[in-house]
């Protein structure tokens, strides 16, 4: 596996998953920082996923993981961040596939809409997975 360093966040409606892929994360040492949100208060998705974003296209991060309660809003405000592929996953197949091919750097997960040991799944096969280049790098450069 890749050196990985992990920014997370989520907003009320991904907070629960937030705290059970944060402990995933501890019992396997790996490096992340959490960016909130700190309560199960309602709070704004798109402020979130900003600053998980710019972490990542910044280079300080090398992965970022976002729970909303769809992982839809989250994907569409992290795809505005320049030189970030946010995948919406809700299967393992397309969380090994987002990784090989697409090189995808943020996670994004619904909360609402898949169990958390599915979720968890995700982000284990999410973070093992890299990426294969070759012609999937072409199609990458094409994007940028
Ligand atoms: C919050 O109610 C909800 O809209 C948010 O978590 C997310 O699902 C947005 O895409």
């Amino acid at each position: 596996m890749e050196d990985l360093k992990v920014v997370i966040g989520s907003d009320h409606g991904g907070f629960h998953y937030k705290e059970a892929i944060m402990d995933y994360l501890k019992t396997r040492n790996i490096e992340f920082i959490d960016v909130g949100t700190h309560t199960r208060e309602s709070c704004d998705y798109p402020d979130i996923a900003k600053e998980v974003a710019k972490k990542v296209s910044s280079g300080e991060y090398n992965r970022g993981i976002l729970v909303c309660g769809t992982g839809i809003g989250m994907s569409i405000a992290a795809n505005k961040v320049r030189g970030i592929r946010a995948a919406l996953c809700g299967d393992t197949y397309s969380a090994r596939v987002c990784r090989a091919h697409n090189n995808a750097n943020v996670l994004c997960l619904g909360e609402r809409v898949i169990g958390e040991h599915l979720a968890l799944d995700i982000v284990d096969i999410w973070l093992k997975t890299g990426f294969e280049g070759g012609r999937h790098k072409r199609r990458i450069d094409t994007i940028e």
